[in-house]
């Protein structure tokens, strides 16, 4: 098992050289003084990582070079991708769970140290929001729950939501396509929605234990992998790009961003988040109907407070705060009104 463990991390060693040399090759003898191994041995290496469906270049005088990652998302997948201190360094990848939020909820409850993330291929009782299913077909899309400690009081816990709301959109703009924030968390492209997060906290009045903060993307989705009812209001990342999306690049770069923020946050508070979410939300300066569990009213979204609730203004002229619920935008109405 020990034996087992050091070849992996070799591999992870060397994954991460290559993945950081980008496109150029990095040579074979950069390679074994850096890993302290004989040339053979970096070899043997790379022979073991093409077995497990990585394309490497091998080019003679020049090296070796990262040509494709397996589109798996278990630690050695993800690992030489990171840039994080803490958010996926621990990764517990399952190729089918119920929920990765309740698996999540458990290791914390057990223990889990902040940062120790859930990852699975498939969810057979993805949760979304408001008691809905998160509907999580195999091999496409990505789902995880990352296990956060938070210095907060637990009434500032909400908060989180929208730091993760602001780096996947982020890098969602990164990845090509034209991504929006929709209140309270909803990511949409055209409209339409691309990934949800479900943020569960387990605290006392004065002390927040943990946050679970969920996030599932439609990354590789096709029309007909989401069921009838979902085709006109979700979509994919791939879908809206017109190509593959390469899953693990992709968890990469969402936690390494999210990681950046979830720090920003934590040293300076809630102002440059809620400023981000605000230029990148599509919600505010639109008539929307708001749902709550309960009431429906409508006005116009103008703001987000420095909690992160909605304010609408309504037709009386007042203003109504909403901490949860849902919102739909209305079409603006036509002067002589059809
Ligand atoms: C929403 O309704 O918008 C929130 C969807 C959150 C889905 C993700 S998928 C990974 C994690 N595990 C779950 O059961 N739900 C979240």
């Amino acid at each position: 098992m020990a034996a087992e463990t050091s070849e992996q991390t070799q591999e992870e060693l060397i994954l991460g050289f290559l993945a950081d040399g980008g496109e150029d090759f990095t040579s074979g003898e950069a390679l074994s003084s850096k890993l302290g191994l004989s040339r053979t041995a970096v070899w043997k290496h790379v022979e073991a990582l093409r077995g497990k469906g990585y394309r490497i270049e091998a080019a003679p005088a020049r090296g070796y070079r990262l040509v494709e990652v397996p589109d798996r998302l278990t630690q050695l997948e993800l690992s030489p991708l990171l840039s994080t201190h803490d958010l996926g360094r621990a990764i517990h990848f399952h190729e089918t769970v119920g929920s990765t939020n309740e698996l999540a909820f458990r290791l914390a409850h057990d223990g889990a140290e902040h940062g120790e993330v859930v990852v699975a291929e498939q969810q057979t009782a993805g949760k979304g929001r408001r008691g809905r299913a998160w509907i999580s077909p195999p091999g496409l899309n990505l789902y995880f729950s990352a296990v956060l400690r938070p210095e907060l009081p637990p009434q500032r816990a909400p908060e989180l939501t929208l730091v993760a709301a602001v780096a996947l959109t982020e890098v969602l703009r990164e990845s090509g396509a034209e991504a929006f924030i929709k209140w309270p968390n909803d990511v949409q492209i055209d409209g339409l929605k691309v990934a949800g997060i479900l943020t569960e906290l387990s605290a006392e009045p004065e002390r927040v234990h943990f946050v679970v903060l969920g996030v599932g993307v439609n990354l590789n989705a096709q029309p007909g992998h989401f069921p009838e009812e979902l085709r006109s209001t979700a979509t994919s990342l791939a879908i809206a790009r017109g190509q593959r999306v390469p899953r693990a690049l992709f968890a990469a770069a969402l936690w390494n961003r999210l990681e950046e923020w979830l720090d920003l946050h934590l040293e300076t508070g809630f102002a440059a988040v809620r400023q981000r979410w605000k230029e990148l939300s599509s919600t505010l300066g639109q008539e929307v109907l708001v749902r709550t569990d309960r009431r429906e009213f409508q006005g116009l979204a103008e703001d987000i407070d420095t909690s992160g609730a909605l304010l609408v203004r309504t037709k009386d002229g007042s203003i109504e705060r909403v901490l949860a619920g849902d919102v739909e935008r209305l079409r603006p109405q036509v002067a002589g009104g059809r």
